[in-house]
């Protein structure tokens, strides 16, 4: 059998080093022994935006980029979407294994029992402007949970960690739906317990004045699924965030603060707003080839399009299909449907798509769900941040728990002035 290692010639020094290679890597730093001089640092890797290097081990989620592959803990993302629950799911993402009927009763009903915010958050919340942006609000407001549980930085003590985890996924949603309830001048409307966790949220973000909100079960059982596959999805960016800050020892809600923070960006999770506004912008169907010839022209980018580790049509953007037609079932057809499956039609038989590898992504159809929902556009990023708040917190604690981990601190190659002499104002030119 053939060795498992890599001959690398420096051809500067003419010297030849064999370096192991474990599960297709090299380790960087064993790039350090090769050297011009003896006092040089060594070879490094320069790879801007991670395009070829892992940062971890990690046991949660696992992709195929090119056969459309998403599996949690090994099981299929269409297997957990079809007979999971969205707590189960963050139960086996925490945990890595699917939990006994016991388990899951004791976990669904910590998670429960978790969901009331201190009132003096609804204060915090009533400092917003009124049209202050949802994620900004879940961004600042789940950093501001990290002053309320001080012991929450005793982050290598189990059972203080766990209950962060608990805190952190049953109060994701208040603080989303205060959030909401905010921005459109209701009052908050406070958890109720004898609901599921996505039924308890709906009510929180769309009870009115009945006594007792009763979710419609289909949309309950719609918005559990996209939850579901929002859960994990591997070193992404706002995973890397929360990797990144966690690696510090801060505490978990300030990591993910951070996280949801990357979350909101277009490129990630906010794209499923840029998708909707996108498609009110393209209006109808005959102004799709034009569009498509602007984005070809690189004016702008399309959308919902696009990834990096999917370079074939990203598995949940298909199960999100089907959970539209379920919703619209109910809802009525959200006519901006129409609009993006032409859109994907025809950007799937353009060259510009074709070579690059450019499918649609999971933001493509869930905003359209959102809005058929009720839900407004600037809700959606917060939506995705609810769901993916398990996978964050179970990267957290894997990143802890490894003993290879460190202080995340990349290299850099600087590229600045050498030293020169500080000059008194007076000089400046
Ligand atoms: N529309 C038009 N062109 C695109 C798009 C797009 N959506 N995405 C990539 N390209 C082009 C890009 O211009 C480049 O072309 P060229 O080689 O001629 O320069 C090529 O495809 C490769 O793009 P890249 O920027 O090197 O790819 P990346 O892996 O760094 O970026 C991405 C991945 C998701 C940021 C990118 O595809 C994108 O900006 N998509 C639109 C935003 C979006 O939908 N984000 C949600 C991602 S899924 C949810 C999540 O997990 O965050």
């Amino acid at each position: 059998m053939s060795k498992s290692t890599l001959s690398v010639t420096d051809n500067r020094t003419g010297k030849t080093y064999e370096l192991p290679i474990q599960d297709g890597t090299i380790r960087a730093v064993d790039l350090r022994q090769i050297k011009v001089a003896s006092d040089d640092a060594g070879l490094a890797t320069y790879d801007p935006g991670f395009l070829n290097t892992a940062a971890c081990r990690s046991a949660i989620s696992y992709i195929d980029g090119d056969k459309g592959i998403l599996r949690y803990r090994g099981y299929p993302i269409e297997q957990l979407a079809e007979r999971s629950t969205f707590l189960e799911t963050a139960y086996l993402l925490l945990h890595g294994e699917l939990p006994s009927a016991a388990e899951l009763d004791s976990w669904v009903y910590n998670v429960t029992h978790h969901t009331i915010v201190h009132e003096s958050i609804k204060k915090f919340i009533d400092g917003f402007h009124h049209d202050a942006h949802p994620m900004g609000m879940f961004v600042s407001t789940v950093a501001a949970l990290s002053t309320f549980y001080p012991e929450a930085k005793q982050i290598m003590n189990e059972t203080s960690r766990w209950n962060q985890i608990f805190r952190l996924i049953a109060k994701a949603p208040t603080l989303a739906a205060f959030a909401y309830r905010h921005s459109v001048g209701m009052p908050y409307a406070y958890p109720d317990n004898d609901l599921s966790y996505t039924g308890n949220f709906l009510n929180m973000m769309f009870k009115a004045t009945e006594v007792k909100y009763v979710p419609n079960k289909t949309l309950e059982h719609a918005l559990d699924v996209l939850f579901i596959l929002h859960a994990d999805h591997e070193q992404n960016c706002s995973t890397s965030a929360m990797r990144g800050v966690g690696s510090s020892h801060a505490d978990p809600y300030s990591a993910m603060a951070a996280a949801a923070a990357a979350l909101y960006g277009p490129l990630h999770g906010g794209a499923n707003e840029e998708v909707l506004k996108m498609l009110r912008e393209i209006r109808s169907k005959d102004n799709i080839p034009a569009y498509l010839e602007r984005v070809k022209r690189g004016e702008f980018r399309l959308f919902g399009f696009g990834h990096r580790i999917y370079k074939s049509y990203d598995p949940r953007a298909k199960i999100i299909q089907r959970v539209a037609e379920e919703v619209f079932d109910v809802t009525g057809k959200n006519p901006l449907i129409d609009i993006a499956v032409e859109l994907e039609r025809i950007a799937l038989q353009e060259d510009y798509f074709v070579t690059r590898k450019l499918y649609p992504n999971v933001d493509f159809y869930s905003g359209i769900i959102y809005e058929a929902m009720k839900f407004p556009m600037d809700m959606f990023p917060v939506l995705f941040a609810i769901g993916r708040t398990p996978g964050w917190l179970a990267q957290w604690q894997e990143m802890l728990l490894d003993k290879e981990q460190k202080i995340a601190r990349p290299h850099q190659i600087y590229t600045g002035a050498d030293m020169r002499d500080y000059v008194a104002i007076e000089n400046r030119g």
